[in-house]
């Protein structure tokens, strides 16, 4: 695999999702394990973006989200499925964003200075089975290019994936 992501940050955000998308489709690879393909995707688009303070993934088990592969401060090990932007996202199977996080009723606090947003949720065979969550220190930070092009990624990893793996990912 590549060792590094190429990104030239004077790109817009459009631009520079058309080049990662290729660079993280590689790192996705069916010979590693599934935990370290997660991991290096959320590390992957935290190196491209400075406007993401936070990206991480939360797996679904037994009605509930738990903390997967991520990449900044600390955070909530588990969210109930309904609550919060993450189980709000997840039980609606829709990809959220958020401009303002102080207006989300019900929004979970992880760290006090995140202003913005964006939950897409991982569908595979059209169920649940986690979301993505992107956070940053901006307000509306996160728009419709955002959302079209992580749901893109989302569904290129969900594709790459074997239920079983995930099972064995949570346990
Ligand atoms: N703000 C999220 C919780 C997760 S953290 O932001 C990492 C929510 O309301 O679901």
């Amino acid at each position: 695999m590549a060792e590094q992501i190429i990104v030239n940050k004077n790109l817009s955000d459009e631009e520079i999702y058309k080049t990662i998308i290729p660079q993280i489709e590689n790192l996705i690879n069916a010979d590693d394990a599934l935990i370290s393909s997660f991991a290096n995707f959320t590390a992957a688009l935290k190196e491209a973006f400075d406007k993401i303070s936070w990206i991480g993934f939360y797996f679904l088990k037994d009605n509930k989200l738990v903390l997967g592969p991520f990449q900044g401060k600390i955070a909530c090990t588990e969210i109930e499925l309904g609550k919060g932007v993450c189980g709000t996202s997840a039980l609606k199977k829709e990809t959220i964003i958020v401009e303002n996080v102080n207006e989300f009723p019900g929004h979970i606090v992880c760290d006090s200075e995140s202003k913005s947003e964006i939950v897409i949720p991982l569908l595979k065979d059209n169920n649940v089975i986690g979301v993505l969550d992107l956070d940053s220190y901006e307000y509306s930070a996160f728009n419709e290019i955002d959302k079209i092009y992580l749901e893109n990624l989302c569904n290129l990893l969900m594709k790459k994936i074997r239920l079983n793996q995930l099972h064995n990912l949570i346990v």
